[in-house]
């Protein structure tokens, strides 16, 4: 993978992990469209590759984004063919659209800055953990706009009702740990201490077996909006699909574990797998 400092996404391999750092951090890691275009590339990139087990989002320097660039992204197609808005929709939307149902565990690692658009990928990853000191806003409402970009649906997704409209209406920062108690993020630790914490995460999410760990999140995100019946036969699909799927026949192997070889608890962590 193709590194250089001018790169707007970086990509680092760390036993197991990618962590992926947003790289504009002179622009606050606004999103425009040579990162979201390099995004998706990245995501592609990432998904065959080995050395990521767990895909860690970040940003570089104090930010982790401040939302959509708003002279690359807005100004500059202001006035240009109806296709160059929509274009530049489809780039960003494409990146956070294929996070949501990456092929492998996505955290946020929430460590500043956090505006407006850059609520869709933070609630596109599996897990998010913040800096207390991390600052969040949408600011969509001090100029002009609502949250678009899928954001209000974001927000919606993960935030109380009240909460949602507050925020959306007024604007407020507000840090971390308010960040955590909404649900927005998991949860909230001091800036010193975020990327141990996020690792130790990741590497709980290591032990378990990839292709239920993706069929899991999966069928979560997507059962939500499911009504009962519909929901309940899509779950024993995926698990059916699932395990087809799991060349390391993993269910067996649990079993096996548990009540034949009495080495393993399944109340006590992951079953050993090769
Ligand atoms: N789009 C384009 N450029 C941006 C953005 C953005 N979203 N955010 C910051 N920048 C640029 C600034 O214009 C400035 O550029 P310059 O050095 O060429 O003048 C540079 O990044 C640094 O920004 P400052 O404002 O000087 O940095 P500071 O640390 O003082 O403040 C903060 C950081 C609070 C994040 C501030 O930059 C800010 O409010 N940014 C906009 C946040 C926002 O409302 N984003 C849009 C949300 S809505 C949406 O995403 C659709």
């Amino acid at each position: 993978m193709s590194e250089t400092t001018t790169d707007p996404v970086l990509v680092e391999f760390e036993r197991g992990v990618a962590f992926v750092t947003l790289n504009r951090p002179t622009k606050r890691n606004a999103m425009n469209p040579a990162l979201n275009v390099r995004m998706l590339e990245v995501l592609d990139e990432l998904e065959g590759d080995d050395r990521c087990g767990v895909l860690v989002l970040t940003g570089a320097g104090e930010s982790w984004s401040a939302g959509m660039d708003l002279k690359e992204y807005f100004r500059d197609n202001d006035g240009k063919p109806r296709a160059a808005t929509l274009k530049a929709r489809r780039q960003s939307s494409g990146w956070w659209n294929r996070l949501m149902y990456f092929e492998k565990p996505s955290i946020a690692m929430v460590n500043g800055w956090c505006f407006g658009g850059a609520f869709t990928p933070l609630v596109a990853c599996d897990l998010a953990v913040a800096a207390e000191e991390a600052k969040f806003g949408l600011s969509e409402i001090n100029w002009g706009i609502l949250p678009g970009g899928n954001v209000t649906r974001a927000v919606a997704e993960v935030m109380r009702h009240r909460d949602s409209l507050y925020y959306i209406m007024t604007g407020e920062v507000f840090d971390g740990r308010k960040a955590a108690e909404m649900g927005l993020v998991n949860e909230a630790v001091p800036l010193a201490d975020l990327r141990a914490r996020v690792r130790a995460i990741a590497d709980t999410l290591l032990e378990k077996n990839p292709v239920t760990l993706k069929a899991a999140k999966d069928t979560f995100k997507r059962v939500r909006n499911m009504p009962w019946d519909a929901s309940d036969d899509y779950i024993y699909a995926k698990l059916e699909q699932m395990l087809q799927l799991d060349k390391t026949r993993g269910r067996d192997e649990g079993l096996k574990q548990f009540l034949d070889d009495k080495t393993y608890r399944p109340g006590l962590g992951a079953y050993k797998r090769d």
